[in-house]
């Protein structure tokens, strides 16, 4: 026992299941993102917002629904010490409508615009494209119900994809309605897709009582030719409500934008009224939307406010990063000159340490080596780490009030006078 204990607290730890470290050599990806997100999304409107991570469990059983697939069993929920009912977010449009009442920014006029990046939590069957942690970069607009709105906020996400350098992308459209049309159309699919019970997954038969717009969702390929015949939702739509999504497809329409209608895209989470919309990406597997969103107009309200139209989308971070990929989109790394500092010799370390300070105090960057090494070992080191200049320090250069500055890209060197260091390295 005392064996299995030991062998278990010396092992080495690793990530749990669906979680990921995002390594340093990945970071200028990951950078590009979120550059791109604070360029495209601030020049449409929108301001950055930093929402908490964890957030009352009660706040996304109240948005999402209760009887939907991320709170029936993707929740990361648990009691806290003073028996609070806590969860991970497994989103943010609940949070940014829950900051945006709680700061009252329903006092402003106009509309509120948000964006947000970060990562989000759902216990999902981790695969390609989809994990337990998982990064969100998304926007939300809150106060306007003009379809103006929808069709702004998709233009935005569109820019974002455009700028971003991807191609391989499709839009799909649709509108679920006001909730009067969804319980409408809720009945009529009820009606048609009870008549084929018997094809239908276990999974499809329960959701047919419990929430039976989940059925369009499902992947089965015996429940997808039962939906491929179901009836549309747009035969439930309302006067109103038609009259909206017209109007956003002219305006998207003279922007040029394509999009694509697909009759049954309703989305997972309750909240949505009229618009959604989804992104797939052509190079991806099942798990191919890279983008997803709609208009929520009921949420504000929900939560406690005064009524108030929102529409708002979310990429997927790690999606947006295997669709670059698969374009073979260059990421370029942004490179800064770095000087590598090797001292030879205990007394000339120390002498290094304050050299480096003072580099790094002119804004250039600069590192050293804390163990001793011997001058090969040192310039290996500073190749690596793609230094510009290597400066070099040895007894001698210090008895002679001197020093070393080789030109990494060059392998040239010369020796000066330590007070022409900052012209030698141009700073
Ligand atoms: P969602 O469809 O649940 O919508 O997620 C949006 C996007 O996040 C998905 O299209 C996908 O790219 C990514 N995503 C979701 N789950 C995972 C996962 N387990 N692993 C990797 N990526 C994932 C929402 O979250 C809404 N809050 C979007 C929204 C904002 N609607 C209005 N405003």
């Amino acid at each position: 026992m005392v064996g299995f204990l030991f062998l278990w607290t010396t092992m080495r730890q690793t990530t749990l299941k669906g979680v990921e470290d995002i390594l340093p050599a990945d970071i200028h990806r990951w950078q590009f993102l979120e550059q791109q997100a604070d360029e495209v999304f601030s020049r449409c409107g929108y301001q950055q917002i930093r929402i908490p991570i964890i957030e009352p469990a009660q706040l996304f059983v109240r948005s999402i629904g209760e009887q939907t697939d991320i709170v029936e069993k993707e929740m990361y929920s648990f009691t806290d010490r003073g028996e609070r009912q806590i969860c991970l977010r497994p989103e943010a449009t609940a949070s940014v409508v829950r900051a945006y009442l709680q700061h009252q920014f329903d006092g402003q006029g106009g509309c509120a615009q948000f964006y947000y990046y970060g990562p989000m939590f759902r216990g999902e069957r981790p695969q390609a494209g989809r994990q337990r942690q998982f990064h969100q970069v998304g926007v939300e607009a809150i106060g306007s119900y003009s379809p103006l709105l929808d069709a702004d906020v998709v233009m935005t996400a569109l820019r974002y994809i455009e700028c971003l350098g991807l191609r391989r992308y499709r839009l799909q459209l649709n509108s679920v309605g006001c909730p009067e049309d969804k319980t409408n159309y809720a009945q009529q699919l009820r009606d048609f897709l009870s008549g084929q019970r018997s094809g239908l997954c276990e999974s499809c038969v329960s959701r047919l009582e419990r929430n039976v717009l989940r059925v369009l969702d499902c992947k089965n390929s015996a429940c997808r030719q039962i939906i491929a015949s179901a009836p549309h939702i747009e035969h439930a739509h309302c006067a109103q409500c038609r009259e909206h999504f017209a109007a956003v497809q002219e305006m998207l329409r003279s922007q040029k934008a394509e999009f694509e209608i697909n009759p049954y895209l309703v989305r997972g989470l309750d909240y949505y009224t009229r618009t959604v919309f989804e992104i797939p990406h052509g190079q991806l597997g099942a798990q191919n939307a890279i983008c997803a969103g709609g208009r929520y107009d009921n949420l504000v309200a929900e939560l406690g406010g005064s009524p108030a139209g929102a529409v708002g989308f979310a990429f997927g971070m790690e999606r947006l990063l295997i669709a670059l990929e698969s374009e073979s989109t260059a990421i370029s790394e942004k490179t800064r000159p770095l000087v590598y500092v090797a001292g030879l010799g205990v007394v000339a370390m120390r002498a290094v340490f304050s050299i480096v300070q003072e580099i790094r105090a002119q804004g250039v960057a600069a590192v050293f080596s804390y163990e001793e090494r011997s001058l090969k070992s040192h310039l290996k080191r500073a190749d690596k780490l793609k230094a510009n200049h290597a400066v070099i320090i040895g007894e001698e250069e210090l008895a002679s009030g001197t020093i070393l500055v080789r030109d990494m890209r060059r392998s040239i060197q010369q020796s000066i006078p330590s007070s022409l260091l900052r012209s030698a390295l141009e700073i």
